[in-house]
């Protein structure tokens, strides 16, 4: 019996999955393989082949602070929904202690504050991060290790049957969610065992035989010294983010550049003026805002207080024409960012 051929419909649907790898991939820099193992399950979902009786995936992803984690979500949440805060957002820093847990489900009526406590994980909620043309909720639990024990007891029943009964015994359903969990969890070892003397930016450079899958095995043994096994049973997909090189860091900066003059475009209009930034300064920018510790964590405030805060003082005081051409450097020797304008007569 010959098999039917491939309909151009799933060829399609198939591009489309790798469409949306390289999609992502491109703005979460240096992180493929983590694109690679989300898709599948937004490709489930949108096939109508996600699991029943469960969320359409479960993510933890794990890696040093700044390499990409909660961007990721972010990301995703702009291509399917257009807007990068169409998530779910839980910052498990709030919810240090076991009452604050609490307010996540509510009150159950006749306690004190039935009345005042809106719990923060409703139906509403999630159908509120949803958008015309994709019915997947993004449910982000940040920094998970900073929630008090009672977040993975809540977690556990959540990402089983993918209900979460409230505080006043109503039911929310999370079958078309993905979650993700973000930990920094093992990023301390994975720095003390992979390179104790030189640090990330060596092995990142040099990248020893087998680096990636032994920042793989060091994440794993983290999170199964933190978690039961029934939690860690639970997660679709462990995923580890990987150091930052230098090339990387710097597709970065450039990127915020980037968004900067879009920025610069869009919002002064007809009054826009072009940037331009010079490639001793954005060495300068890479060496300034980022680092080892904290990857590129830094880099936007680095990009505001060098660029964006110099332009807008010279634009409210007058010295930057509409249409003018405005260069930044940083001459040799200088820790500063050197400032020149070129005026573009429209008649010349
Ligand atoms: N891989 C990356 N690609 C693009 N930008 C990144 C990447 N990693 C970090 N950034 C930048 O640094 C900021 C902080 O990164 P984030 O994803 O919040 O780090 P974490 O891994 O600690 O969650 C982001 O908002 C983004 O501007
Ligand atoms: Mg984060």
């Amino acid at each position: 019996m010959r098999t039917p051929p491939i309909s151009t419909k799933s060829r399609r649907q198939g591009t489309d999955g790798l469409d949306l790898v390289r999609v992502l991939a491109e703005r979460v820099v240096g992180q493929p393989h983590a694109m690679a193992q989300i898709v599948p399950y937004v490709q489930m979902h949108r096939a109508g082949l996600g699991p029943e009786g469960r969320p359409a995936g479960v993510f933890l992803l794990l890696g040093p602070t700044g390499t990409g984690k909660t961007r990721t979500v972010e990301v995703l949440a702009d291509v399917l929904h257009g807007n990068e805060r169409q998530v779910l957002k839980i910052d498990c820093g709030e919810f240090q202690m076991e009452h604050e847990v609490a307010k996540l489900i509510g009150a159950p009526p006749g306690y004190l504050g039935h009345r005042e406590t809106q719990p923060m994980l409703t139906q509403q909620k999630l159908s509120a991060v949803t958008s015309e043309g994709c019915n997947l909720s993004l449910v982000l639990f940040d920094e998970i290790e900073k929630a008090a024990p009672s977040m993975t007891r809540l977690l556990l029943g959540m990402l089983d049957k993918a209900t979460l009964r409230l505080g006043d015994n109503t039911t929310v359903s999370f079958e078309r969610s993905l979650i993700f969990l973000t930990s920094n969890l093992g990023a301390q070892a994975m720095r003390k065992e992979l390179c104790p003397d030189f640090g990330y930016a060596a092995m990142v450079s040099s990248r020893p035989h087998g680096w990636a899958r032994k920042l793989e095995g060091i994440a794993m043994s983290a999170v199964r010294r933190k978690f039961s096994p029934e939690f860690v049973n639970r997660i679709d997909a462990v995923i580890t983010y990987h150091p930052l090189s230098t090339e990387a860091l710097a597709t970065i900066v450039d990127q915020q550049i980037a968004l900067l003059k879009r920025h610069i475009e869009t919002r002064l209009a007809e009054r826009a003026f072009r940037l331009e930034v010079a490639a001793c300064a954005r060495q300068f920018l890479l060496k300034a805002g980022t680092s080892e510790e904290y990857g590129a964590r830094e880099l936007k405030r680095t990009i505001l207080r060098e660029l964006t805060q110099p332009l807008a003082a010279m634009v409210a005081g007058g010295r930057i024409e509409p249409g003018d051409v405005v260069h930044a450097e940083r001459p040799a020797g200088r820790g500063w960012i050197w400032w020149s304008r070129m005026t573009r007569h429209p008649n010349r």
